[in-house]
This record gives structure tokens, C-alpha cells and sequence, in this order.
């Protein structure tokens, strides 16, 4: 494509961020960040994946635009195109590939969730009961095996459907107006979270570290989960990267894409802890806690069904602008490498995955208790695999490779073009260097045991 001199690019530099951030900002924000901070007891975790986010994930997200923007081709690709032709480098983005192709497979089942939701919202099922019905909802849902398998059909319909198309108009033009929308929303939860009576210690949990409790497990949660939310190590950020000219500020765009991943994190834990802690709910529910707090905060308000309608029909489109960036990896590698039409690429990827995918859905019902890999269900076992070896496994490779192999020369002209930031460079190879590869071997071999209990 780059040599034809017919890649397409972003129609502007604010619809790569907002397009960016819509891969960044999705189900790991509004979902699993609150959960898993729950899970990990709160403030102590929360300050430890900060410091992922900054440390590593930052420079490292930096390191993946570039590659991509250098390479202008799909991951595969761009490595090819950087290292050279026969160079084990390309591994790295064949495995970028098939981490975003199981992501998509596993992510798609509870995006669908959200749609029931919406259609649960729209039709008042949610109002005017009871809020332990409320949260026996989401138990009846899951365990319906065709109920959770329709769903997620339905958004890989969805997700297909925008790919084939083309990443450009539609979700340049879409991010535009929902991102704004599900920041608003979510401000409004906020305010609503800290006039309720669970406000202090749902701050508290957020905000107060205990440190005895964080576990090797937790480490490890928190720096795949920098990885998660910032969709590194899966190559949308190669690819999206890819679609950029040469002129973009990759430190500036880098640096929007992840604060705004960040705020919107925190203000997700922070309009839901308080309402789990007011209305005696577990902060540690595990992955129901969104689908069953939310729908009863708002039950309590005024216009809450409309509210509830809006906040899952936002919280789908958030987690459908992560998923395209994820169908997106392997299809730019089909189109790109192998010459592929677009559309049979994405319609046949898109099936791949959502077979791929039914394991999973089966997983909280029929399958509950199947659990062949590593005492884990299908869902856990993938979830497992891609967010806490594969994605920061490859953002390493990426770090690596950045850090240590790139030519000096060559890759700073890349980074600052003709901007003068004496101290970027430096403070970015740094981390990518030592900061980055130094917290994911050692997060990795503690836990798998290497350094004893
Ligand atoms: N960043 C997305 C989220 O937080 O939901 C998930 C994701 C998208 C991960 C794309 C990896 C990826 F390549």
C-alpha cells in the first residue's frame, strides 16, 4: 500500500485521538478497571497501576505509533519493513495478530452484555424494583447460553459491519460525538456517586492504600491491565498508528490518548464504589459488578431508565470502538500483506472470532464448570493468556525492540521530527530500555513461580 503511495490516512489529527482513545477507552475502563480494583481491595492497587501507565505504558504506546507510522503497513508488516524481510521481529507482529484476533473473541461476550442491557433499559425492566431483583438480573442473563451467544452475534455484526466500511469516516465521525457523551455521563454518575452516603468510603477504597494488600497477583493485573486499557501489545496501536503522516506529534498524541484512558478509569471506580459501599453491595463482585450496580443507582433517580438507556448504550459504543481497532489488526494484515479485498477479510475474520468466542460465552453457564486449561474456564483461561502474558508480552518485544534495536539516529528523527525536546528522547529510551522490560519480566517470572512463593 505504501508503495503505491495510496494508504489512507486520518481525515484530521483530533479524529486519530478520538479514535485512538475509543480503542483505548472501552470495556477495560467502565468494566474490568472497577472490578479488579475491587477485586485487589482498592488505593494500593489503584497507585501501582498508575505507575504502569506512566512508566510503561506510556513510553510504550509512543513506541507503537511509531513503528506503525514508520512502517506504514499492518504490524507484520511494519516490522518486516523495519527489521527486513526474514527477521524474527515479524514474530512479534504475528503475535500481535493473534493476541487482538482471541482479545476480540473473548471481549465480544460481555460488549453483548451491554446490549442486553440497553434493551433491558429501554424497555423499563429495570425500573421500579427491588435492588436485589436488580442484581439477580445479570445472573439470569449469563446463565442462558443463547441469551449471551445472541448478544455477541450481534456485536460482531456490529463491529464487522463498521470494519467493512472503512475505519476512517465512521469512526472518526462516531468518536466524535460518543466520547464526548460517555465523558458527560460519566461526570453526571460522579456527581451522583459522591452525594450518595457510601461517598467517603468509596473515596477511601479508591484512594487510601493498604498496602498488605497487594499480592504478585495484583502486580501482575495491574501492568497487563495498563496494557489492556491502552491497547498495547495487540497491535491497534501499530495499525492506527500506521494510518498517520509523518508531520503528527506522537509525544502530544500519546500523552492526550492516555490521560484521557486515565480519567475516564478513575471516574468509572469513582461513580461506582461509593454506590456498591451505600447500598451494602461488594466492592470485590468480580465482572457483574458494573451490570449490577449501575442499573440500581440508577433506578433511584429520576429519569433513571432513561439514564440507565443511555449510560449502556455509550458503555456498548465505548467497547464497539475497541473492538473495531481489534478486527482491524488482522484485517489490515490480510489486506496489507496478502492483498485481500476488505470486505471478505473482515467478514471472515469477524466469524473466526466470534466462533472463537463461544467457549467463552459458554463459560458462564454450560460450561461453568468445564474448566480444561490450567483449572480456569474457557473465559478466564483467555483472559489470563492475552492480559496478563500476551499483550504485556508483546508490548515488551515492542519496548525491546524500540529501546534496543531501532537505529538511534534514524528513530529519534522519527520521534521529534523538527521539534526540539532535548530531554524526550533520552527520558523515552530510558524507560523503554530498562523502566519497561525490567517490570514485565519480573511480574512474569513472579508469577510463574521462578522466584519461589
Ligand atoms: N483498550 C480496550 C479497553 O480498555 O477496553 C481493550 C483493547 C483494545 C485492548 C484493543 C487491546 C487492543 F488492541
Amino acid at each position: 500500500m505504501s508503495a503505491s503511495g495510496q494508504r489512507i490516512h486520518w481525515a484530521s489529527r483530533m479524529g486519530f485521538i478520538l479514535a485512538a482513545a475509543g480503542s483505548a477507552v472501552g470495556l477495560g475502563n467502565i468494566w474490568k478497571f472497577p472490578y479488579i480494583t475491587g477485586v485487589h481491595g482498592g488505593g494500593a492497587f489503584v497507585l501501582v497501576y498508575l505507575a504502569c501507565i506512566a512508566l510503561v505504558g506510556m513510553p510504550i504506546m509512543m513506541a507503537e505509533f511509531l513503528i506503525g507510522r514508520h512502517g506504514q503497513r499492518d504490524p507484520v508488516g511494519s516490522f518486516e519493513s523495519l527489521a527486513g524481510k526474514g527477521s524474527p521481529w515479524k514474530l512479534v507482529g504475528w503475535g500481535a495478530v493473534a493476541a487482538s484476533f482471541i482479545l476480540l473473541s473473548f471481549y465480544a461476550v460481555v460488549a453483548g452484555w451491554s446490549l442486553d442491557y440497553v434493551v433491558k433499559a429501554a424497555t423499563g425492566a429495570l425500573a421500579g424494583r427491588p435492588a436485589e431483583e436488580i442484581s439477580n438480573l445479570f445472573g439470569q442473563l449469563v446463565s442462558s447460553p443463547w441469551q449471551v451467544i445472541f448478544w455477541q452475534a450481534l456485536f460482531m455484526v456490529l463491529t464487522m459491519a463498521i470494519v467493512h466500511g472503512g475505519v476512517g469516516k465512521g469512526i472518526e465521525r462516531w468518536s466524535k460525538i460518543l466520547m464526548p457523551l460517555l465523558f458527560l455521563l460519566l461526570l453526571l454518575l460522579f456527581g451522583r456517586a459522591m452525594l450518595s452516603p457510601g461517598a467517603k468510603e468509596g473515596l477511601a477504597f479508591m484512594f487510601a492504600p493498604d498496602f498488605s494488600k497487594l499480592t504478585p497477583a495484583a502486580l501482575l493485573d495491574a501492568l497487563g491491565h495498563a496494557f489492556f486499557t491502552l491497547s498495547l501489545g495487540a497491535g491497534s496501536m501499530i495499525t492506527y498508528g500506521s494510518y498517520l503522516d509523518a508531520r503528527s506529534d506522537l509525544f502530544s498524541l500519546s500523552l492526550r490518548i492516555t490521560v484521557l484512558d486515565t480519567l475516564i478509569a478513575m471516574f468509572a471506580g469513582l461513580a461506582i464504589f461509593p454506590i456498591v459501599f451505600a447500598a451494602g453491595l461488594e466492592p470485590s463482585a468480580g465482572p457483574g459488578l458494573v451490570f449490577q450496580t449501575i442499573p440500581i443507582v440508577f433506578s433511584e433517580l429520576p429519569f433513571g431508565s432513561v439514564l440507565a438507556l443511555l449510560f449502556f448504550l455509550l458503555f456498548a459504543f465505548a467497547a464497539l470502538s475497541s473492538s473495531i481497532s481489534m478486527l482491524e489488526v488482522s484485517v489490515a494484515y490480510l489486506i496489507d500483506e496478502k492483498n485481500w479485498p476488505r470486505p471478505r477479510a473482515t467478514w471472515l475474520l469477524g466469524s473466526g472470532a466470534l466462533l472463537l468466542g463461544i467457549p467463552s460465552a459458554l463459560s458462564f453457564n454450560r460450561w461453568s464448570e468445564v474448566k480444561p486449561l490450567f483449572g480456569k474456564t474457557f473465559f478466564d483461561f483467555f483472559d489470563m493468556l492475552i492480559s496478563s502474558y500476551m499483550l504485556p508480552l508483546g508490548g515488551l518485544c515492542v519496548a525491546v525492540y524500540a529501546g534496543w534495536f531501532w537505529k538511534g539516529e534514524e528513530e529519534k528523527t522519527e520521534l521529534l521530527g523538527e521539534r526540539k525536546r532535548p530531554w524526550l528522547f533520552p527520558l523515552w529510551h530510558f524507560l523503554l530500555r530498562y523502566v519497561a522490560p525490567a517490570a514485565v519480566l519480573i511480574i512474569i517470572l513472579n508469577q510463574t513461580g521462578v522466584f519461589g512463593a
